[in-house]
């Protein structure tokens, strides 16, 4: 299929479709989807509100045409919604489309793994935020101890998955897991990613002294190791990386508040109940199930719309976010735009 290539206001080219399946989640990590705000009477999404995997199938192929060269499934936790490897299948034959991934806390890949890699899978990004299991299981809110995800992790490896593993640094929670982490992460040869405690949605109550930056952390690394930058992979890949001297380990961090990276932001996002998002920042998406159900759109018509909404496309609230009026925008929670 001939791609069509369009830019938004700020000339940036779309490139990834991150696809979140499900709003629900095993976990209700404090800094995500805590306990006390996402109670047993949560009212989360019923199944009729979700995309199908058809639904998704067309869009992925739609935004394919339009330039997207990597799709990433996320949550809520994406290997609970049915059946996945199925939708993992119709995606990753799409014709065009070069890398497919999945972020996941990994308590279900010993299930599915296997599966997802034969369906397509390519990467899994595993959460983990420190290997001390009491305090892992007060962070997923479920009591879920470290090694129910180690084995997530030996699964996919074991699948022939690639795996990176994903810890958000929160201070005062975890970051004297920051050294232990990276020990074990480089023992392994996983590459492990150091992300920047966000002020996505409205829950979790951020506050700007709970971050711990992306240079806090690289200053503690290397009082223990030797680290050389290493350049990025493609243009716009969210990780600043470093490798550690004479090995072939990377580290990386996601500076996503002390070093923004709006400048280069290629990412569309489609959350599990069918509106797009053009920032993870955004109170409010823009349509596209109610569009593609009521009307029985046609392709064209669809095409048309996805490219109107990417065209007008100015966000970069990592940029703006000390500036005023930024702090009160109403966001949308992570559960349902999977980050
Ligand atoms: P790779 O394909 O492996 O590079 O994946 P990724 O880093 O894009 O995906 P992942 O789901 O593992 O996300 C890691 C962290 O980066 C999460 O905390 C995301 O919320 C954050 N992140 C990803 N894309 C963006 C973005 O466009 N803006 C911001 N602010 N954060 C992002
Ligand atoms: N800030 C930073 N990262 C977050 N994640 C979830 N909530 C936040 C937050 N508030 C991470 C998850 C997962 C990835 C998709 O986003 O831990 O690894
Ligand atoms: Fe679930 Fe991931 Fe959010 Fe934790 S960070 S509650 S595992 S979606
Ligand atoms: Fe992209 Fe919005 Fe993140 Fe900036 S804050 S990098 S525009 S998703």
């Amino acid at each position: 299929m001939e791609k069509l290539i369009i830019r938004d206001q700020l000339n940036r080219p779309l490139r990834d479709l991150r696809i979140s399946v499900i709003d629900r989640c095993n976990f209700r990590c404090t800094y995500c989807m805590p306990a006390e705000k996402f109670g047993p009477d949560f009212a989360f999404l019923p199944k009729s509100e979700l995309l199908t995997y058809e639904e998704i199938e067309r869009l992925g192929k739609i935004f394919v045409g339009l330039g997207v060269e990597k799709i990433r499934l996320t949550g809520g936790e994406p290997l609970l919604r049915k059946d996945l490897p199925l939708l993992v299948k119709k995606l990753s034959d799409i014709e065009g489309l070069k890398d497919i991934g999945l972020t996941t806390n990994g308590v279900l890949l010993p299930k599915y793994a296997k599966e997802l890699k034969a369906a397509g899978l390519l990467r899994v990004n595993i959460s983990l935020d420190t290997l001390n299991s009491e305090l892992f299981g007060q962070i997923n809110g479920r009591g879920v101890g470290v090694e129910t995800i180690l084995e997530g992790i030996r699964a996919a490896q074991d699948a022939g998955l690639g795996v990176k593993i994903n810890m958000v640094v929160k201070k005062g929670l975890n970051e004297t897991e920051i050294v232990p982490m990276a020990k074990f992460c480089k023992e392994q040869g996983l590459q492990l990613r150091f992300i920047e405690y966000m002020d996505v949605g409205s829950t979790n109550g951020w506050k700007m002294d709970e971050v711990v930056t992306k240079r806090e952390i690289y200053e503690l690394l290397k009082e223990h190791y030797l680290l050389e930058p290493v350049d990025p992979d493609y243009f716009g890949e969210v990780a600043k990386r470093y490798r550690y001297e004479g090995t072939d380990v990377d580290v990386g961090f996601i500076p996503s508040v002390s070093e923004s990276f709006c400048s280069s932001c290629t990412r569309a996002r489609l959350s599990a109940n069918g509106q797009i998002f053009t920032c993870l920042f955004n109170g409010e998406g823009h349509d596209i199930k109610e569009f593609m159900r009521r009307q029985d759109m046609t392709d064209e018509e669809i095409i048309e719309r996805i490219t109107g909404i990417w065209s007008g496309r100015k966000d970069r609230y990592s940029d703006e976010r000390t500036e005023e009026g930024a702090k009160n925008r109403k966001k949308i929670e992570m559960s349902y735009i999977g980050g």
